[in-house]
C-alpha cells in the first residue's frame, strides 16, 4: 500500500552497514530521510550517494539522520561504498540497508513493477520526529535526486513547524515567508514583529521569522 502524507512511517528491523537497526530507535527524536535507489555499482546511485555524504553536516544541523536502502546484498553495499568515497570524494558513513527480501522496498511501495520489476525506483521519505511522513517524492531511475532540494524541504518544514507560516515557491531560507491562513490580520502584527506585506486578504508575507535580517 502506499504511504500519505500524515501517516506514521512504517517501522522495520533492517540489516545495514553500519549494524543491525530498528528503524524507528534509529530515528529517536530526530527527523530521517529515507531514501532507496536501485542497485549498487550504478553511475546515478553513485553521485547520489556521494552527495548525501558530502551534505553530511547540513543533516547534522538540521538533526536529520539519513538511511539508503536498496536490494542488493550488505557485502556488496561494503565494497561499492568504497568506490563512492573513491570517486565522490567523501566518506559514507550513514547506514544503507540491505533488503534482499525487499521487506523495506514492500513497506515503502518503493518497486514500481510497470518500472521495473526487480529494482527499487528511486523513492524518498521525509519523516518528523513525530513520525510521521512530511514529504515523498518519487524519481525515475535515469535521473538523480537534488539532495540541496531535500535540504530545502526540510528547512520549510522546520520552520513551519515552529512558526504559523509556509513558504512560497521556490523559496530559500532567508527569503519572506507566508503568514498562515489561520492567523487573523489583527494578530499576525504581533505574532510576526519584523512586519507583514499584505498583497491580498490571503496573500501575507513576512520576514523569515529566524533570519538576523
Ligand atoms: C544508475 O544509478 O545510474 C541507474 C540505476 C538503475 C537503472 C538505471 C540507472
Amino acid at each position: 500500500m502506499s504511504i500519505r502524507l500524515g501517516d506514521t512511517a512504517p517501522n522495520f528491523q533492517a540489516k545495514t552497514t553500519e549494524g543491525n537497526i530498528d528503524f524507528h530507535t534509529f530515528l529517536g527524536d530526530s527527523w530521517g530521510v529515507l531514501f532507496s535507489h536501485p542497485a549498487d555499482y550504478t553511475p546515478v546511485c553513485t553521485t547520489e550517494l556521494g552527495r548525501t555524504a558530502q551534505l553530511k553536516e547540513e543533516f547534522r544541523r538540521r538533526n536529520v539522520k539519513v538511511l539508503a536502502v536498496s536490494v542488493d546484498p550488505l557485502d556488496k553495499h561494503t565494497d561499492w561504498v568504497k568506490d563512492i568515497n573513491e570517486t565522490q570524494h567523501c566518506t559514507v558513513d550513514f547506514p544503507i540497508i540491505a533488503d534482499e527480501d525487499r521487506k523495506v522496498a514492500t513497506l515503502y511501495d518503493m518497486i514500481h513493477p510497470n518500472a521495473s520489476e526487480t529494482f527499487t525506483v528511486r523513492s524518498l521519505f521525509i519523516i518528523g520526529p513525530d513520525k510521521k511522513v512530511k514529504l515523498t517524492i518519487t524519481y525515475p531511475a535515469s535521473t538523480g535526486r537534488n539532495f540541496y532540494e531535500v535540504l530545502r524541504v526540510i528547512d520549510s518544514l522546520q520552520l513551519s513547524a515552529q512558526h504559523s507560516i509556509s513558504t512560497p515557491a521556490d523559496w530559500q531560507p532567508g527569503d519572506d515567508v507566508i503568514v498562515a491562513l489561520s492567523v487573523k490580520t489583527e494578530d499576525a502584527q504581533t505574532r510576526f514583529p519584523k512586519g507583514l506585506r499584505i498583497v491580498k486578504p490571503y496573500l501575507r508575507y513576512t520576514p523569515d521569522p529566524t533570519s538576523n535580517i
